[in-house]
């Protein structure tokens, strides 16, 4: 679980708190990826985190009692060097087993369970998840020809497909060295989609469909989008008739 960056997008709400403690309608925006994986069968999760609010984690969520899990890890990452700088903190804590990824904005209404049990078939290699949006040129877009993923690229301005590479990933222990031959972007970060190309080069990714809507929270107005998104979908009779 990746929880780390500086919310800079988000300025002013950031410059106390970490972007992932922020509210997304009635819990901290980190609670709904962790509920992800847990819901997807997956027990032992790191969270990779940096910043002032570090602390503010471990405080929040300690043990991951609330969402039935006896540990959880945490780590820390020094500076901001991108997504991928952030996965290769988790090295050590994958110890040579396969990982699931999950950035800490990513919310979901469905599950990602079907998707991950066919990556725990799937020998090598890694898999995405994909979902049709119609601004594709927020996020990193897939080019797909055959049924097969022949390349992906991050923002740009002309999509060659609808389809958004959601922050959800899976990898197998070939990540930790394919993140290490990394050069920094143009914006100065090891960019997680130069990883997943790196697989698509090998011929080694596959990718699911995401059912159900999928928002990001990084901006003021995903932000607001994931809040109502969770408001509308979430039926709490108890709290309807308050
Ligand atoms: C990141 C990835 C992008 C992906 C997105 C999903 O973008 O770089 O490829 O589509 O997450 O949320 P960021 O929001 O960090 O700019």
């Amino acid at each position: 679980m990746l929880a780390g960056g500086t919310g800079s997008r988000l300025f002013p709400l950031t410059k106390i708190t970490n972007k992932h403690l922020l509210p997304i309608y009635d819990k901290p925006m980190i609670y709904y990826p962790i509920q992800t994986l847990v819901d997807a069968g997956i027990r032992d999760i790191l969270i990779v985190t940096g910043g002032r609010n570090a602390g503010d984690f471990l405080r929040l969520l300690a043990n991951g009692k609330e969402f039935g899990l006896s540990h959880l890890d945490y780590t820390y990452q020094e500076g901001e060097g991108g997504i991928a700088e952030a996965l290769a903190l988790a090295e050590h804590f994958a110890d040579g087993q396969k990982i699931c990824v999950i950035l800490g904005d990513n919310i979901i209404e469905g599950s990602i369970r079907d998707a991950v049990d066919e990556f725990r078939k799937q020998e090598a290699g890694a898999r995405i998840l994909l979902k049709e949006v119609p601004d594709a040129e927020r996020f990193g877009v897939a080019e797909i020809k055959n049924n097969r993923i022949v390349n992906i690229e991050e923002k740009p301005k002309k999509p060659k497909s609808n389809f958004a590479v959601t922050g959800i990933y899976m990898y197998d222990e070939t990540v930790f060295d394919k993140v290490k031959r990394l050069e920094p972007s143009g914006r100065g970060e090891l960019e997680i989609t130069d990883v997943n190309n790196a697989y698509i080069r090998e011929g080694n990714m596959t990718f699911s469909h995401l059912d159900g809507w999928w928002t990001d929270a990084g901006t003021f107005d995903s932000l607001l989008r994931a809040c109502n998104l969770v408001a509308t979908t979430q039926v709490d009779p108890a709290r309807s008739s308050d």
